[in-house]
């Protein structure tokens, strides 16, 4: 668009810009602040939300996120404003609803530098001082952000991914490694200290040795309480970071994995695996932390050793090569055995969880004993596991303790007889004592180290569990790329076919026909027939089929997943409410509604009488899985919530079949107001309740048999009639039983 001219900045010289609505110079702050880091906003894409209101902080800020931004709304002063300096664009929020975009602030002149948002980006800043903006300025602003991971979103999740999120704290490590390496030296003078003590003031009766060797004591105690204090300190700051870091960044991870992901995983073994992630961080900030750590540890204490006794210094190393040796032979039957554990306590966890998830049925069925049976056996399968792994690891450390006694406790016989016999290069007693404080400090790295290695095989594949669904292909391309053309509703099927994953025939097969924006579409079949696909690929969820499928005029797949999603209503058979108000539930997180708007979605939806009965209305708190409301209700809610954003094109799948003849009356009576205006398509078992459609839209296997009108349905096609007829006999005739949908092919009787 051109917008040549405007030069002065609209509201902080207080002319305002009379081109464009304050909404809209709102809008465009934002985006030229995210187009700075390289995101792409569309203003298409946030009108679409928010109507006719003035963009809030929230709206704006989500409507960063939704395109791979990240914004923070803040509220500040002017003293704060103008320290910002290094900071890239940021959006000053205007009383007037629009908004200014900073480019820059000088604190020491207490000026900041605004551009009109629809500036050409070669014109100067303007420069504006306190005065001049206090005028217009609310104080808030919008700070933009590309997000960090952004750009590499979609790598793997592997060690070099974890790696870089561990060096993402890099302060934090530096500061952790200096104080190991200050209490790796510090660790040495201890026993230095013990050796002057008995060479010196016990051999001598010393007081005066005995007295400052006491002051340095007291010292380095000291600093060793506040080092170790500060390790801590700063290990726990860091790991609690770099676990949120992991959890923002596995969360978005999992949420950008196509829904078909979810229907063929196990919820239960979906989160084992994630979690895995965990036991790798722990390993990181643990285990290799500590080790690395420890080898400071060495590289200070070795030197030492040997300067003490060479020979006594080389035992000890042999005695700890020896131990590391035995570990790491022993490594791969334990870590098998590991695995072995670690899998049986997934497999358990995800009984637990199928349980759970499934309780009101496991209740209603009674199937306690059954999910017990499940349980004991997934338990039983733990405890060998357990017991093998903790018998292996028990043979080890037993195999290793002579070698570790040795370092301990029979170095001080050996340095004893070598005191002994040889006079020249005999040790002193106190060099002994010495030597025994911190020989059994080569030991715990050289031990480390090899269990280090053991480690690596466990947190190999735990990270391997946790790619198997991180490093899945997400759908973040099209959420966050392709068309936003504005949705009418006409919808044209050519040759689609569709095939689920892993699935034999075709759930789809040439599928051809097209509607009008504007219609209500029904689609009947018999179970398995394809409804619910065509549906799902309404809505983008499969997105491999073959063919083609338009949404006015415009291939499905080249349209923005998040609005395309957006754009569209769906009601399913049995929808989830999230624990909340009603309102809430309604609203569901779009920012820009109003309890308004909430309002006028139940009432088209059937549900306000219902609400209004309730004790506290739209704030009537829904629990978890909805038990407080009926399922007639729950549905209306769900109705309600599809359509309060005004979608152009919805889709109802079975949305009515749960509910009682009153209910699904109510609802049907609504659904010709909801229809008006936009396509609907509506998949139902009761064809009653598709009468008022527009055009029916018959399916069998894949096919589609017809379409048409219902009274051209009836006449000429011979499944539908079936069914008709079916549901539709007269009552009190033959009461042999509901009319069973197997002899549906069949013609009339
Ligand atoms: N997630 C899936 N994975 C594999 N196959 C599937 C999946 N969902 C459906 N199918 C198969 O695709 C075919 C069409 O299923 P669809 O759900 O579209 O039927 P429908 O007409 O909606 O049936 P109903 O009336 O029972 O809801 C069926 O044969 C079904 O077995
Ligand atoms: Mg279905």
């Amino acid at each position: 668009m051109g917008h040549p001219d405007q030069s002065a900045d609209p509201t902080g010289s207080g002319q305002a810009d009379t081109r464009h609505a304050p909404e809209l110079i709102r809008l465009q702050a934002v985006l030229r602040a995210a187009r700075f880091h390289g995101i792409d906003l569309d203003v298409r894409d946030f009108a679409d939300e928010a109507g006719q209101t003035v963009p809030s902080i929230p709206a704006l800020a989500r409507w960063v996120e939704e395109n791979g931004g990240t914004a923070q709304g803040m509220r500040l002063q002017w003293r704060d404003l103008v320290r910002l300096r290094d900071v890239p664009p940021v959006a000053l929020m205007f009383a007037d609803g629009s908004a200014g975009l900073m480019v820059g602030a000088d604190d020491t002149n207490g000026v900041i530098w605004l551009v009109d948002p629809f500036a050409s980006p070669d014109t100067p800043p303007v420069a504006v001082d306190e005065l001049r903006l206090e005028g217009v300025w609310t104080g808030d602003v919008l700070l933009v952000r590309g997000r960090h991971d952004g750009g590499r979103k979609e790598d793997a999740v592997n060690f070099a991914w974890l790696r870089r999120m561990v060096l993402g704290e890099r302060v934090l490590l530096r500061d952790v490694v200096i104080a190991s390496m200050v209490m790796s030296v510090l660790a040495i003078f201890p026993p230095l200290i013990v050796m002057q003590v008995i060479d010196r003031v016990v051999n001598f009766h010393s007081m005066s040795t005995l007295v400052s060797l006491t002051g340095l004591v007291g010292v380095m105690a000291f600093y060793e309480v506040l080092l170790s204090y500060a390790r801590r300190e700063i290990t726990l700051v860091m790991t609690t970071r770099l676990d949120t870091r992991i959890s923002l960044a596995v969360f978005d991870r999992l949420l950008a994995l196509p829904l078909e992901f979810f229907e063929r995983e196990q919820a239960g073994n979906v989160i084992g695996r994630v979690s895995a992630i965990y036991k790798v961080r722990q390993f990181m900030t643990g285990r290799l932390l500590g080790t690395f750590l420890d080898m400071f540890t060495l590289l200070v204490v070795l030197p030492f050793l040997f300067w003490l006794s060479t020979t006594l210094a080389c035992l000890t190393v042999v005695a700890a090569a020896l131990i590391g040796g035995i570990i790491l032979l022993a490594m791969p039957t334990v870590g098998r055995l590991v695995g072995r554990q670690i899998r049986a306590e997934m497999e358990r966890s995800g009984a637990l969880y199928e349980t759970v998830a499934g309780i009101r049925t496991v209740k209603t069925l009674a199937l306690e004993p059954v999910r017990r049976e499940v349980w004991d056996e997934k338990t039983a399968d733990v405890v060998s596991a357990s017991l093998d792994a903790g018998r292996m690891s028990n043979w080890v450390a037993t195999a290793v303790m002579p070698l570790d006694l040795f370092i301990n406790r029979g170095i001080i016989l050996i340095g004893a007889y070598l005191a002994i016999t040889s006079t020249t290069s005999g040790m002193e007693a106190g060099a002994l004592m010495a030597f025994m404080m911190l020989g059994g400090r080569v030991a715990s790295p050289l031990v480390g180290m090899a269990r280090l290695i053991d480690d690596l095989n466990e947190v190999r594949s735990a990270l391997a569990e946790a790619g198997s669904v991180l490093n899945r292909p997400t759908e973040t391309r099209a959420l966050t790329t392709g068309l936003r053309p504005p949705v009418h509703g006409a919808l044209a099927f050519s040759g689609v076919s569709f095939t689920y994953p892993g699935a034999s025939t075709p759930a789809l097969s040439d599928v051809t026909f097209s509607v009008p924006a504007g219609t209500m579409l029904g689609l009947v079949g018999r179970s398995g027939s394809g409804k619910s696909t065509i549906t799902r690929l309404l809505q983008g969820v499969s997105r491999s089929y073959t063919g083609q499928l338009r949404l006015d005029g415009i291939e499905l797949r080249e349209i923005n997943l998040t609005y395309l999603r957006r754009s569209c209503g769906v009601v399913l058979q049995d929808n989830f409410l999230f624990r909340g108000t009603i309102r809430d539930n309604i609203i569901a997180g779009r920012p820009g509604l109003t309890l308004e708007d909430v309002v006028r979605a139940a009432r088209l939806a059937g549900a306000e009488e219902f609400i209004e009965r309730m004790p506290a209305g739209f704030d009537t708190w829904i629990e978890e899985g909805s038990t407080n409301i009926s399922g007639g209700q729950r549905q209306r809610l769900a109705i309600a919530r599809a359509v309060i954003s005004d979608p152009r094109l919805m889709i109802l799948d079975e949305a009515t079949s749960a509910l009682d003849p009153e209910s699904e009356a109510v609802v049907n009576a609504n659904l010709r107001h909801l229809a008006r205006g936009r396509t609907m398509v509506i998949v139902s078992h009761r064809l009653a309740s598709l009468v008022a459609c527009h055009q029916i839209c018959v399916m069998d296997h894949g096919h589609v048999v017809d379409i048409g009108p219902h009274e051209d349905l009836l006449a000429r096609c011979d499944i539908y009639r079936t069914l008709w007829t079916q549901q539709n006999q007269p009552a009190g005739g033959n009461d042999g039983g509901p009319p069973s949908v197997s002899h549906m092919h069949g013609d009339a009787a």
